[in-house]
């Protein structure tokens, strides 16, 4: 009995405190919380577990959120394995190096276990996310939940994803295709405050590399030596993007002013005008990088969701249903 009230005041003070709210395609905040009530702690103490065995799967988990997103919609279709049919969105070189699919598999086994058919692979990509930055130190945002699985992967779409070597220009063009202004663009782009990129996503910018044989004039020049030593070992050499890759701080626009950038597509940011003020804004103020990153990863998360027979909740999240 008083656990019953227990729960329904615990229902009431959610409601209240998400005001109710309604997302485009159906997604609510309390979508689960008759559902599976269980849903985000099983989520949230999973991705805690996994964070401490290895941090940097935070970083695995974060970019797996986006590139399910920023192709064919945040429906799960990332986590869908190839079959003898079908060459899946996982397996494009865009896909390097993609990682913490076992804490999905792990999150729904539990997930099927306490409420079968009910919680999507797509929401828990999404909550994962979320805990994963929270637990590496970033900042916590609610997410709406309601999301459905989709039933294509296709490795063909995975062009939709931005490359490493495109400019400012290009990747406010490419994100503003996607709804989001400049500034969403670069607040998004401080995901890259968590973890690493291989050599091969890179070393265009060092010498020897391309035609031009130049070393890209944004990088600093000590650092691309640095850089060039690193990868004279190899391809899948890994580098930090900044020096605290486990932890979700602002290092990584430090980095950027230094001109200590990984990719192309991060020190273009500081080397453009029209982004270098936003640039320097969330170097000097790292509460303000987390107040915008909060509502942009939100508002990513709701990129292109499925809803009702659009979809399905997959029992298996490598496979279609
Ligand atoms: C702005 C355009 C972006 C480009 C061009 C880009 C590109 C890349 C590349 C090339 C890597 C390294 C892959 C490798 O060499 O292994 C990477 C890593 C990563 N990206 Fe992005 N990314 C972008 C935006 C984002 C966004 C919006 C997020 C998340 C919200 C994100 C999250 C990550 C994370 C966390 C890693 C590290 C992964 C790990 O250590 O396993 N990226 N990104
Ligand atoms: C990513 O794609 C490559 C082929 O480009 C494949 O060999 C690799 O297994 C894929 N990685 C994952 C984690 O699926
Ligand atoms: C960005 O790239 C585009 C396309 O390659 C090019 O036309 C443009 O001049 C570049 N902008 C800057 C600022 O380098």
């Amino acid at each position: 009995m008083v656990m019953y009230r227990f729960l329904g005041f615990f229902i009431l003070t959610g409601l209240i405190l998400s005001g109710a709210r309604f997302y485009a395609d159906g997604l609510r905040m309390e979508y689960y919380i008759m559902r599976c009530p269980m849903a985000d702690n099983i989520v949230k103490s999973t991705v805690n577990n996994a964070f401490r065995s290895d941090p940097s799967l935070a970083a695995g988990l974060l970019r797996m959120h986006f590139h399910d997103c920023f192709v064919e919609g945040c429906d799960g279709s990332i986590l869908i394995d190839s079959t003898k049919d079908n060459t899946a969105e996982k397996d494009s070189p865009a896909n390097l190096s993609l990682r913490g699919y076992e804490v999905i598999d792990d999150i729904k086994e539990q997930l099927e276990d306490q409420c079968p058919g009910v919680v999507s692979c797509a929401d828990i990509l999404a909550m994962a996310a979320r805990d994963a930055v929270f637990f590496a130190g970033g900042p916590y945002y609610e997410i709406p939940k309601g999301r459905k699985d989709g039933r294509r992967s296709k490795i063909e779409d995975t062009i939709r994803l931005p490359a490493p070597f495109l400019n400012s220009t290009e990747l406010i063009r490419l994100f503003g295709q996607r709804g989001f202004n400049a500034q969403e663009m670069v607040a998004l782009s401080g995901a890259h405050t968590l973890g690493v990129a291989r050599c091969s996503s890179f070393k265009n910018r060092l010498k020897n590399f391309d035609s031009t044989n130049d070393v890209d004039p944004a990088l600093d020049s000590n650092f691309a030596k640095t850089l060039q030593n690193t990868c004279s070992a190899g391809d899948k050499t890994e580098v930090a993007f900044d020096a605290t890759s486990n932890s979700f701080d602002n290092a990584y626009y430090n980095a950027l002013q230094r001109k200590a950038g990984l990719l192309t597509s991060d020190q273009t940011l500081f080397a453009n005008p029209r982004t270098r003020n936003i640039v320097n804004a969330y170097a000097m103020n790292q509460a303000m990088f987390f107040l915008d990153f909060n509502p942009a990863m939100v508002k990513m998360g709701l990129l292109d969701v499925k809803e009702g027979n659009n979809g399905e909740v997959r029992q298996d999240c490598r496979k279609i249903n």
